[in-house]
């Protein structure tokens, strides 16, 4: 492999897509948002309200979901099914349920499969957690998030604020709690610090300090 990829795992809202794309502007490298896909996949679901336990079913609705990113200078867009659904995998029904769907094996299968076709002769930084264990064991270069459960909710709470979501700190913070339990706990692909990777916690640092620390390192 020529390309260059770096994967960038970690518990939920510790900033690890703040990094990622920071990263990614810097180095000019793409950036892959895996999360993103997870979620795509959840509002499908949710909209066909697809029985999570009927593996039939969610095989066959697999089948019918199209994603696609769609980079502009900027900022990235997520498609499901030609659909901009950028912003709404972003809310709490969301949030809610998006655990539960990335635990099931046939899901991790198709997302896995299409983020390793993503990364095939690109330089790319992708996010998520487990792209430094399954998705791309042998990155280049594999860093581990993490940042106090507090400063996380924090932050959280004040993003989703500000784009008009009702809600409180404690929603947050337990939606957060529960996410990091289902996905340390869960079968496929748990969550876990791959061995080869850096950690970095960054519950004192802000964004320019980040990135240095990995530019740095590198
Ligand atoms: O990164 P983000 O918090 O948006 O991811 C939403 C959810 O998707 C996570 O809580 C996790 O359950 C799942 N996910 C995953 N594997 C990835 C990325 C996300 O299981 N590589």
């Amino acid at each position: 492999r020529s390309n260059k990829i770096i994967a960038i795992d970690g518990y939920s809202s510790c900033g690890k897509s703040t990094l990622a794309k920071a990263l990614a502007k810097a180095l000019q490298y793409l950036y892959i948002d895996s999360g993103a896909m997870y979620r795509a996949v959840t509002l499908y679901f949710i909209r066909n309200a697809i029985p999570l336990e009927d593996t039939a079913r969610v095989v066959e609705a697999l089948d019918q979901i199209h994603i696609d990113f769609h980079s502009q200078p900027e900022a990235t867009s997520i498609y499901l099914n030609d659909e901009d659904v950028s912003e709404e995998i972003r809310q709490m029904r969301v949030s809610d349920c998006v655990s539960e769907v990335s635990a099931i094996k046939a899901v991790r299968l198709a997302m896995v499969a299409q983020q390793q076709r993503m990364g095939r002769n690109k330089n790319i930084v992708m996010d998520g957690r487990d792209i430094g264990t399954t998705v791309f064991p042998d990155a280049d270069l594999k860093i581990f998030m993490t940042a106090d459960p507090k400063v996380r909710a924090e932050r959280r709470y004040l993003e989703l604020k500000s784009k008009g979501e009702e809600i409180t700190l404690e929603e947050v913070f337990e939606n957060i709690a529960h996410r990091d339990y289902i996905d340390t706990t869960r079968r496929e692909s748990p969550l876990v610090r791959a061995v080869d990777a850096i950690v970095l916690d960054n519950t004192g640092l802000n964004e320019a300090e980040q990135l240095a620390f990995v530019l740095d390192y590198l």
